[in-house]
């Protein structure tokens, strides 16, 4: 991804866009302008193959990973395009289903789909194009962590191994519905709460899996990590398909570009050390918390009925050791 975005880095000097506040330096989850100092506009697209077997499911499920790089800036989206690639022999039903459920879950989080496009295209692709607000000052990047800072998850780990389970017709129903309703989860109230208690570090959880995303902010803020592996949460079925090798290609793409970074407790053993490596989709909020305000971030959490994990620290130093 990193090469393939490397033209436009020498088309676009930064240097000539000083609106332009988070993009071509530094990768983040969203492209950030400065309207004024009060104001600035978080911008992401996203959109994949179908991650289950229901459409509708499908569709909210996109668009709540679509809606989640808008949250992971500490931004609130308020406006969205759907891109959709649909099959020509795909019944009627089925795509208006997918379209439906990526309608709802933006409306739920407040969203309006204002239009969007679509081509003809053998396997289905949807997504959206999303644009929110963040105030310039609060905005979340990848980088930055503080030393010090508590480490929080907001969703549990899994979804890979359980919805490749899913493809290779393996998967239990009451493991597909758990992973569903986490997916489809939108990160509002993950990120609203990181945005009230001052964070300033954070990104989601995709494609790069736990450690991955992990690495990203550990790198781009000059910070080592500790995780407990014991205090990570994963998904009711995540281990038993773990256990049975049934990882995506992807789990190993990103356990051989960062494991090199990682340093695992001897007694973390392979199905272990790879579900960490798994690819999300709609994951979770990883972001560091300043540790003294620890206790009134429960308290708040737990009013708002937000679930999350302090699965770690950041520390003085470089790449991640997993205890
Ligand atoms: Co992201
Ligand atoms: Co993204």
């Amino acid at each position: 991804m990193t090469q393939v975005l490397r033209p436009i880095k020498d088309i676009f000097d930064p240097a000539s866009y000083p609106d332009l506040l988070v993009g071509l330096t530094d990768p983040d989850d969203a492209a950030v302008w400065r309207l004024s100092d009060e104001q600035a506009v978080v911008l992401t697209t996203d959109f994949f193959t179908p991650v289950v077997d229901t459409p509708y499911e499908y569709g909210a499920i996109a668009a709540a990973n679509s809606l989640s790089d808008v949250y992971a800036m500490g931004g609130k989206p308020f406006l969205a395009l759907n891109i959709a690639a649909l099959p020509d022999n795909l019944p009627a039903e089925i795509s208006s289903e997918i379209l439906r459920g990526g309608a709802e879950k933006a409306r739920e989080a407040g969203v309006v789909i204002a239009g969007g496009h679509t081509v003809n295209d053998k396997e289905p692709k949807y997504g959206l194009v999303a644009i929110g607000f963040v105030h310039p000052q609060r905005i979340i990047s990848k980088g930055g962590l503080k030393a010090g800072d508590v480490l929080i998850l907001t969703k549990p780990l899994g979804g890979g191994v359980t919805t490749t389970a899913v493809k290779q017709e393996k998967a239990d129903t009451a493991h597909v519905a758990e992973a569903i309703e986490w997916m489809s989860r939108l990160n509002k109230i993950a990120s609203e709460l990181a945005v009230e208690f001052g964070v300033r570090g954070g990104t989601d959880i995709t494609g790069f899996g736990f450690l991955g995303h992990a690495m990203e902010m550990a790198e781009a803020s000059g910070v080592s990590l500790q995780i407990d592996f014991a205090k990570l949460p994963f998904l009711s079925g995540a281990r038993g398909y773990a256990e049975k090798g049934i990882f995506p290609g992807g789990a190993f793409d990103n356990k051989n570009y960062f494991e090199a970074s990682v340093t695992f407790a001897e007694h973390l053993d392979e199905p272990s050390q790879m579900l960490m490596f798994d690819p999300q989709t709609s994951g979770g909020l990883l972001f560091g918390l300043a540790r003294g305000k620890l206790s009134a971030f429960e308290t708040r959490a737990q009013e708002l009925n937000q679930p999350y994990w302090v699965v770690g620290e950041a520390r003085e130093g470089q790449g991640i050791e997993v205890r």
